[in-house]
This record gives structure tokens, sequence and C-alpha cells, in this order.
């Protein structure tokens, strides 16, 4: 009998065993296509979590708002039904988080440097601090370039937007935007954006020609403009209590490879881009159209006014912050400039 006792117990000591290691499963879900950035760089992040945890950890990426459209998905999060998203810094208003529409701000980033030490500095870091008591931990900003407009008509000069009935994300600076060229802007969910613009709900919207692409808004809209007046890029985040649960080494591993996969998803964004404008261009389906520096001088003059409206919900130290950051990468590239005009001479 006893010893039918410590089979019984052996074998249910080895059934717990094998409970207890079953791979802790992250689901990531985001909103866009697999073979985007943001897409390319999530199965990056499974690929390293899962070689190097060996299995302890499970990555089920679930793209195209498959599971949860742009503002549920955020609630999810926070409910912990799903443990990492990659939301554009755009969407964070619902949470209370305005001051991450400091990214939207239109001629914020004269270049991808400016962009990258705005993320990896004191603004960063200052945005992810505000998610904490949201139940939020931020991980890492992923890119994805420049915006751009489209229509079904052109778009070149501001009053072309008279009227016209433009999808934004849920940013109140895109939404100021929009009105500053005269628009009226309509928020709406990313998964739905294809079939309004099919539908003739709204008439144009704005985003990075990869997202374009994937989601085929160039097959149902006639007229790109190639504006770059406005930024796309995504705060990767997690929810802190999953976050916090874990081991020290469990969270080393997570967030090395959050790191590796960080620094090949800014690798790839640009390319991604610019082979979604040449696969636009062979479609046929879409006149692109490049703004004239005097259209772009036009356009700006209507856009920058909203920096100073909306000075005090993205905070005056972020914006000052960015200002400083770009006069230096320009000064910096002035001086790296000198020398090899020297050298022409
Ligand atoms: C959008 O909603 O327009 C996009 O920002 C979606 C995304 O995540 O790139």
């Amino acid at each position: 009998m006893k010893i039918i006792i410590m089979m019984l117990g052996i074998l249910s000591l080895s059934f717990f065993n094998v409970v207890l290691a079953e791979p802790i499963v992250i689901k990531f879900s985001h909103v866009v296509a697999p073979d985007t950035p943001k897409g390319k760089a999530a199965e990056k992040f499974k690929q390293l979590v899962e070689e190097r945890s060996k299995g302890a950890f499970k990555v089920e990426i679930y793209p195209n708002s498959q599971l949860y459209k742009d503002r549920e998905e955020l609630e999810a999060l926070q409910l912990g039904a799903v443990q990492i998203l990659a939301p554009s810094m755009a969407k964070f208003g619902p949470l209370g988080a305005r001051e991450f529409e400091l990214f939207d701000l239109p001629y914020i980033f004269p270049n991808k440097e400016t962009l990258y030490r705005t993320m990896d500095g004191e603004v960063g870091k200052r945005l992810f601090s505000k998610l904490e008591t949201k139940g939020i931990t931020g991980l890492a900003f992923w890119d994805n370039g420049f915006k751009h407009m489209s229509a079904n008509k052109p778009l070149r000069k501001v009053a072309d937007f008279n009227g016209m009935k433009m999808r934004i994300q849920s940013s109140k600076v895109l939404d100021a935007q929009m009105k500053a060229l005269g628009a009226m802007p309509q928020v709406m969910a990313f998964s739905e954006v294809y079939t309004a613009l099919q539908q003739g709900v709204v008439d144009g919207t704005e985003n990075p020609l990869s997202n374009i692409y994937t989601q085929k808004m160039h097959e149902v809209q006639k007229n790109l403009t190639l504006s770059a007046h406005g930024y796309l890029g995504y705060a990767v985040i997690t929810n802190k209590k999953f976050w916090d649960g874990l081991t020290v080494d469990q969270r080393n591993l997570l967030a090395q490879a959050m790191k590796e996969a960080t620094v090949f998803e800014r690798g790839i964004a640009q390319q991604e881009n610019d082979d979604s404008l040449a696969k636009i261009r062979e479609a046929k389906t879409t006149e692109i159209y490049t703004l004239t520096p005097a259209e772009r001088a036009e356009w700006m003059k209507a856009l920058l006014p909203v920096h100073k409206e909306f000075e005090s919900v993205v905070g005056k130290e972020s914006l000052q912050e960015v200002y400083d950051i770009a006069a230096q990468v320009a000064k910096e590239e002035a001086a790296e400039q000198k020398p090899s005009t020297n050298k022409k001479k």
C-alpha cells in the first residue's frame, strides 16, 4: 500500500513538473499587416525570445486587428488579456497620456536623427514614466517614417483640403492639423479605413507608405501627395503586472530581445516604406505627386501654429527639447559638411 501511495506521489509530482514546464504565453497584438516594419519586428522579437528561452516563453502574434481594434487593444492590455502592444503614439490620448501626441505635431522632426535622439533621450523616458500609473510599462520605441496624404483628388494647395473628410487616429493634435488645413477630421479605427475610403465614408487619409500599400488603400485612392508632413512611430508597451511578475532573468531575456528587435525594426523601416512606394507606383492606380518647395512652404505656414496651440498638452519642456535636439543635429551636420566642402576646393 505504502509503495502505491509513494508511486502516486511521484506520478503527481511529475505531472506538476509538466504543468510547471508549460511556456509563459505572451500575446502580442497589433493592427497592421505582418509585412510592415512593425509586423516584421514583432516576428523578430518572437523568434529571439523563443530561441533563447528554449521554450520557456511562447510569443503569439495577432496582426491586422485580428484580436482587438485600436482602442480595445489598450483596454485588453490593461486587463492583462494581452501582454504586448505597439500602438502608434497618436493612440495614447484615450488613456489620458496626451503627451505622446508630441510626435504627431506637423513638421516636428526635420530628420530621423532628431527623432531617434528624442525617443531615446529624456522625452522618451518622460513619456514612459507617464504610463506606470496606468498599469503599463514602456519597452521600446519603433519607427514607421513620415506620413503622406491621400484622397480621390489632388491635394497640393492648402485650399484643396477645404471640406474634405479626412480619417485620423484618435489624436487631438491630428484633429487640429486637419482643421488647420480646412479639412473635417474623422477619428476611425485603422481596421475600418479601407472600407471607409472605398465607400466614400471619408474622402482621404494620411499614413506612411507601408501602411497605405499593405492595406491596399492605394486601390481606393486616386491621388497620393508625398508630403511627409508628419511622423508615425510606435511605443511598444507591456502590462506592468505581467512584467513585474517575471523573474529578473526572464525580464532581462525579454528586454535584450526587444532591444535587438528595435535595432532591426529601425533598420528596415525606411527600406520597407521605399519598397511600398515602388509597389504603389507599379500598381498604377494612384497618381503620385511631390509637393513643390512653394507648396510645402504654404502647408508649413498653415500647420506650424499647431505646435504653439498644443504646447501645454504635449509639454512645453518636451517640445523645447525637440527643438534643441533638432538645432544640435543641424549644427553637427553643418560641421561635418565643412571639411568635405573644404576638401572640394
Ligand atoms: C493608423 O491607425 O493609421 C496607423 O497608425 C496604424 C499603425 O499602427 O501603423
